[in-house]
């Protein structure tokens, strides 16, 4: 038995009696504080890609490469692989790196690609490189998503570029008392649509929120009753320190819960049950999420099928998101709708109708109707509550 399984199973154990958790809390949380990184947030060799992101002299196009890896991604999986030539850079899928049932069709892995590929071209025009760039260049190749052929050109520093290392996925409780003004979801539709292929979509009255929120809710629910993608919906979690740090992947408890006295807890007791997870992210679901969220949005691009297409959503992504860090905007992309409909599709469970046709349905606007089913990313925006850390 390995060590790793061995100390699963003392867990579990442990949490069977009450009164004995108590006192092993106390002792064994003594060295769960050190070992978890109680106090360790940001540091390690897992969180330095945020110190050293700015290029160093002299160093060449490997520099972009930096900014692009601080890209919004699904799950933190950093699906990407990177050729670094003299004057060009090639962007490559890693496949390996999939997601499993949550992502059957790769949707969210190029629209990954696309977010990284959008830094990276920021950070090319920060850094004094004319750009070319050429999405899926090789016809005989998917996971060659994008080629880049660089020039010398005039540096130009943007507000963009300089968002990079602090644009995070904010998954906390939103501040309801500040309501998103019409004109700032309005900007951020006009930065989505400046690719003519993308199409953005907000939903801001109380009545809209409703009806989004309850389908959110739904699919979340649908995810975690089907084991198998709740299986892989928790697969890239890391929970443990030392994983955390050899990985340099995933998603950390830091990122769930901001509340530090929670934080705390969650770091020095047990990891949880799948299945006590699985409810954990359905309250937080409902109550921190959908219970708070100023505006929900949709990205939609003309062809779902089409990995360009998805490369062209997910730097529509990554721009959006970039600009709201600037105005202090929190932001959180949410894919329980597309991810259960790309499930049910995929491995023909059956659905009355499917998310995408009931999510058309129960909006009137026909601008919606007639994109709904090509719909790549949701999300939700509003002001950050002052409490809630990112990172
Ligand atoms: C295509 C895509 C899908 C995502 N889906 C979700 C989601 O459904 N829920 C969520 O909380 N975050 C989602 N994210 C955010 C990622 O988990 C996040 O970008 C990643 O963990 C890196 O963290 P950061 O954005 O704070 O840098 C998604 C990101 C991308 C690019």
């Amino acid at each position: 038995m390995s060590d790793k399984k061995a100390r699963r199973i003392a867990r579990g154990t442990f949490l069977k009696g009450a009164g004995a958790t108590l006192v092993l809390v106390a002792g064994g949380g003594v060295w769960r504080v050190a070992d978890q990184g109680v106090f360790g947030v940001g540091e390690g060799p897992a969180y330095e890609p945020w110190k050293n992101w700015r290029p160093n002299e002299g160093e060449g196009p490997i520099e972009l490469v930096r900014a692009a890896v601080l890209a919004a991604n699904a799950h933190n999986s950093q699906p990407w692989l990177f050729r670094v030539e003299e004057s060009r850079i090639d962007l490559f899928a890693d496949r390996e790196r999939n997601i499993g049932t949550v992502d059957p069709y790769l949707r969210e892995m190029y629209m990954s690609l696309g977010c990284a590929l959008e830094n990276l071209l920021l950070a090319a025009e920060a850094n004094g490189y004319g750009h070319e760039l050429a999405l899926l260049p090789d016809s005989s190749n998917p996971a060659h998503a994008a080629r880049i052929d660089l020039t010398p050109a005039a540096a130009s520093t943007t507000e963009l570029y300089e968002a990079i290392p602090d644009r995070h996925t904010n998954r906390g409780p939103y501040d309801t008392g500040r309501a998103i003004l019409r004109e700032t979801l309005e900007a951020l539709r006009e930065l989505g649509e400046e690719d003519p292929e993308v199409s953005v979509f907000w939903f801001a009255t109380d009545a809209e929120r409703r009806r989004v929120g309850d389908l959110i809710l739904e699919a979340t629910e649908a995810i975690t009753a089907d084991e198998e993608q709740s299986v892989d919906n928790l697969g890239w979690n890391r929970f443990d320190w030392d994983e955390l740090q050899r990985y340099r992947d995933g998603l950390t408890l830091d990122v769930f819960i901001a509340d530090p006295l929670t934080n705390f807890a969650a770091k020095v007791l047990p990891p949880p049950s799948r299945e006590q997870s699985d409810q954990s992210w359905l309250r937080s679901t409902r109550e921190d999420v959908v219970g708070t969220a100023a505006a929900f949005g949709i990205l939609a691009v003309n062809d779902k099928w089409e990995d360009a297409q998805r490369l062209r959503g997910g730097r529509a992504w990554q721009r959006m998101h970039l600009w709201g860090t600037t105005l202090g905007l929190a932001m959180q992309p949410l894919n329980q709708m597309t991810e259960r409909a790309d499930r049910e599709a995929q491995s023909g469970i059956p659905h009355p109708s499917s998310w995408i046709s009931r999510w058309s349905l129960r909006f009137s606007s026909s601008s919606v109707r007639r994109t709904a089913h090509l719909f790549a990313l949701a999300c939700r925006a509003t002001f950050v509550r002052a409490s809630c850390a990112m990172r």
